[in-house]
């Protein structure tokens, strides 16, 4: 009896052993998000070539959109890593929350030892998450719709690549392009604390502390501030 209590209980821990303990837990959170700083990466050199030419956005969207290892390989992974995030992320929030609830501290000066940035991540997520809902009812679940639902695999309308013309017509909207500029300064804020904070998770030693700080630093102002750059442009020029 007391082998099969012992039993369930080693089985219990090597499945959630890892997400058990708070190490674990940051460990797992600081790669997901080093996975979707590396995506941001990637996403943001596929859209920026709209700025330039619509012919190549166009090749590389069909190619992104039809090409099976990254519709049925990363583009799982990917979505895996979104929702495990987020999920993560709200988890760790909680657990924070109960253990500074357990600990009497003297006085619970938050500015003078933490930056705003990172007591409010939970918030500058949440507004990421809001923005990513109305992104995926803006072009991903469509995109499913016309490829999956309707069955219609070519990318073309009339004739022609719809892509270019899909991008150009979302940001026509002064409302949805305010909302996407909104969530992209936000998710600078998010990244301002989030990619230090990732590496420090992960082990970063003090030597190269100050370089990823200012690696970090000048990430978080760029990738956002190309994305804010094409929604403007589109908006303004088309
Ligand atoms: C101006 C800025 C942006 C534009 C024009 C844009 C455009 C797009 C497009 C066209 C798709 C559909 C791709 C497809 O399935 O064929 C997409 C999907 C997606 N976007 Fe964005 N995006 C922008 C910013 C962002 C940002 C800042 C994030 C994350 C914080 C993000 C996260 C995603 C994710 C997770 C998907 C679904 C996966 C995928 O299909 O790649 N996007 N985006």
């Amino acid at each position: 009896m007391i082998n099969g209590i012992l039993l369930t209980k080693k089985i219990r821990l090597t499945m959630s052993g890892i997400l058990n303990s708070s190490i674990g837990r940051k460990i797992a959170m600081a790669l997901s998000a080093l996975f979707l700083i590396f995506f941001l990466i990637i996403h943001l050199a596929v859209n920026i070539t709209s700025l330039f030419s619509a012919d190549v956005f166009n090749d590389l969207s069909h190619f992104m959109g039809t090409n099976p290892l990254v519709q049925f390989g990363l583009q799982p992974v990917l979505i895996f890593g979104v929702v495990f995030h987020f999920v993560m992320g709200f988890v760790l929030e909680i657990k924070n929350k109960k253990a500074v609830g357990t600990i009497s501290y003297k006085k619970n000066n938050g500015a003078a030892n933490s930056t705003w940035m990172s007591r409010n991540m939970i918030y500058s997520g949440l507004a990421i998450l809001a923005f990513i809902v109305l992104h995926f009812i803006d072009f991903w679940i469509p995109e499913l719709n016309t490829k999956y639902v309707v069955g219609d695999m070519t990318g073309l309308h009339n004739g022609e690549f719809r892509y270019f013309h899909e991008l150009v017509e979302k940001f026509h909207s002064p409302l949805r392009v305010a909302a996407y500029v909104a969530a992209f300064i936000l998710l600078a804020l998010h990244l301002m604390h989030g990619f230090t904070s990732a590496f420090q998770s992960l082990g970063m030693t003090a030597s190269r502390k100050k370089f990823l700080k200012n690696f970090g630093l000048g990430y978080s102002i760029i990738i956002p501030l190309g994305f804010i750059i094409i929604a403007l442009f589109h908006h303004f020029n088309h």
